[in-house]
């Protein structure tokens, strides 16, 4: 037979703080979270996957961390990145509380609201202002030539001589082309950050971390030459503050 416990008076307090806490989140904004998911299907699940589990060790999983919890910290590394976490200085304060909302409250996370205008007081406005396209001439003939010897040493074997995908090695098909059109439409509006870093931390895919930093920048720019992606005077720098400014987009021109 089943013992009904009057609750103590520890167990009342617990729940009022329960409740209290409950009562302090932001309410969802349905339209952000719907925001949010859209950017973050383009944005973040490439890294942090479509269900939030990550790819550990290398990209943390977002469902049930508790670091989602500040919504504060969040926006934070949203805006400027951390480590291999690329940052997302092109989103908007709309954008960034819509992601930060749509991260807090799926796959079992209830941290509750984001507020735009907490975020536009620390984010800013001048969000277009920073932004500089793929087309702008952002790297060196030279740094491509670097680039071409390393790509062909480690990933021609599966993206292909010309990085159309055709793979040199027929037992590593399958591999998607890596310049032109194909590039573009994986990555469009998206910083060359996170491309950066998704390279870096997940390529070549049989030994991801093998390549140091230079190298990556090198390779990306060799595939920006073959994509027919102007060359400039200054080199792609491989910190990812510079390169969360550069944006991938269509030939604008
Ligand atoms: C290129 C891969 C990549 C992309 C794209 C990416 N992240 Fe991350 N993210 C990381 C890595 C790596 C870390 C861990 C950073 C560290 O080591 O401090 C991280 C950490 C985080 C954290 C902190 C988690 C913790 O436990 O500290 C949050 C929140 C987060 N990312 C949100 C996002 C959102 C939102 C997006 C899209 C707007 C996004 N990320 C896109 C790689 C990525
Ligand atoms: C063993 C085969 C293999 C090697 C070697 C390899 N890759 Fe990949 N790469 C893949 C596969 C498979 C994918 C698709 C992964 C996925 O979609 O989850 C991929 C995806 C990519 C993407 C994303 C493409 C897109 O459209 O989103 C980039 C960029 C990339 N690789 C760059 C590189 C670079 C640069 C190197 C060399 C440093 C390299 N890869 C070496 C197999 C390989």
């Amino acid at each position: 037979m089943l013992k009904r416990i009057a609750p103590g008076a520890g167990a009342i307090a617990a729940m009022a703080l329960l409740a209290s806490v409950a009562n302090a989140q932001e309410a969802v904004d349905e339209d952000l979270m719907a925001l949010g998911e859209e950017i973050y299907g383009n944005s973040c699940a490439q890294c942090h996957r479509s269900e939030g589990q990550g790819t550990p060790p290398a990209f943390p999983a977002l469902a049930e961390n508790e670091f989602l919890e500040d919504a504060g910290a969040v926006a934070s590394i949203i805006h400027e990145g951390r480590e291999a976490m690329p940052p997302f200085a092109n989103l908007d304060a709309e954008q960034v509380a819509a992601v930060a909302t749509y991260i807090r409250n799926s796959w079992g996370n209830e941290y509750g609201g984001v507020d735009v205008d907490e975020v536009a007081a620390y984010i800013g406005e001048d969000v277009e202002d920073m932004r500089v396209s793929v087309w702008d001439g952002v790297y060196t003939d030279e740094q491509a030539e670097r680039g071409e010897q390393f790509y062909r040493a480690s990933c021609s074997q599966c993206h292909g001589i010309r990085l159309d995908g055709a793979a040199e090695d027929p037992d590593m098909s399958g591999s998607p082309a890596v310049a032109r059109a194909r590039l573009i439409r994986s990555w469009e509006d998206q910083s060359v950050a996170s491309l950066f870093e998704y390279t870096r931390g997940s390529m070549p895919e049989q030994n991801p971390g093998s390549m140091s930093n230079e190298q990556i920048a090198d390779i990306l720019a060799y595939m920006f030459q073959v994509s027919n992606m102007p060359s400039g005077d200054e080199e792609l720098s491989p910190n990812p503050a510079d390169l969360g400014r550069i944006i991938v987009e269509y030939d604008p021109r």
